[in-house]
């Protein structure tokens, strides 16, 4: 029997290429080219499947470009780079990556957190940059984590790991703001406490943003929300890129109307807002949250399983519409 047809999309594990080419005919691209999109249009021309990593969209006139597409497979628990409501028209899938990465991110934002609130970043380029010539007592004073007040807004699984990490690590007193409330079991587990976002904004000393993207969450975190905050609170940006407006934060960075921010992701990514890139008091990754050699991995082999699943038995690991259940 013939085998169904997938392409691969961006540079993943080898071992991952090696498990699918064993269900599929695999069009890899290790040299790791960003194709344009009518390049990847053309790519999927006779796929089934397509494996993606995040930032490739995947809309309406993709799909009536591609009609033989059954299912994309994102390596990433993110997904605002589908339009979903558009792919369900489509007949086409949707899989995420949740769960895999859920400790690993929650460990980094309370890395970038402690970073930001201790000034690591801004301090080590000091040091490198050859000033270190003497001692001062507030030679790089940040603020305290333990003891502090944590505000974490999105409460998902990754959200309520950086809970646990802040009230059973550090002695924090957390509070969230969220679409829908926890129930009480979870808040007792994450010792966390439901406010509303204003109350949050005003009273955290450290807010940390664990959202989801979508044009309803866009600017969460602006100018206004900026202003509600403590000039000694911190930011920390771990959900996507267009949730704060980093042009409204660099100002507020620049004039301290907060103390800090660390942030993983952008808008505009890979690009970086050029007064973010000038300002001190910022910690800057490059949207590496899940960016664990064993949590890479275990991505990529959930988004090779979804794919599998799918395309041989129609049932797909983490489906995002649901409503695709039969074998296509
Ligand atoms: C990373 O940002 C992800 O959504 O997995």
């Amino acid at each position: 029997m013939q085998k169904l047809k997938i392409l691969i999309s961006r540079a993943i594990q080898p071992e991952v290429i090696a498990k699918l080419a064993r269900h599929f005919e695999v069009e890899s691209n290790q040299p790791d080219v960003l194709w344009t999109k009518p390049q990847f249009i053309e790519k999927l021309q006779g796929k089934q499947g397509v494996f993606t990593t995040g930032g490739e969209r995947i809309d309406a006139e993709l799909m009536a470009a591609c009609p033989s597409l059954k299912i994309c497979a994102n390596m990433a628990v993110g997904y605002n780079n589908f339009d979903v409501p558009a792919m369900t028209a489509a007949g086409v899938l949707a899989t995420n990556a949740p769960d895999v990465l859920t400790e690993t991110t929650a460990d980094f934002g309370f890395a970038l957190l402690m970073a930001t609130a201790r000034r690591m970043a801004e301090s080590e380029h000091f040091l490198r940059a050859g000033l270190w010539t003497r001692w001062r007592y507030d030679m790089f004073a940040g603020s305290d984590i333990h003891g502090s007040t944590l505000g974490i807004i999105g409460m998902g699984r990754i959200g309520q790991g950086i809970a646990r990490r802040g009230a059973h690590g550090f002695g924090m007193n957390v509070i969230y703001h969220n679409r829908t409330r926890l129930d009480a079991a979870q808040e007792a587990e994450c010792k966390a406490r439901y406010v509303g976002k204003e109350e949050l904004l005003k009273t955290a000393d450290h807010v940390v943003l664990v959202l989801p993207y979508s044009p309803a969450s866009h600017h969460t975190v602006g100018a206004a929300e900026l202003a509600l905050m403590k000039p000694t609170a911190t930011l920390v940006n771990i959900a996507r890129g267009g949730i704060v407006d980093d042009a409204a934060l660099a100002v507020a960075l620049r004039e301290n109307r907060i103390a800090a921010a660390g942030l993983d992701v952008f808008e505009g990514e890979p690009k970086v807002h050029p007064d973010l890139l000038t300002v001190p008091n910022v910690v800057l990754t490059p949207h590496i949250a899940s960016a664990t050699v064993p949590t890479r991995l275990a991505m990529a082999h959930l988004a090779a399983d979804n794919l599998i699943g799918y395309l041989t038995q129609g049932r797909a690991v983490t489906a995002l519409n649901a409503l695709l259940k039969a074998a296509p």
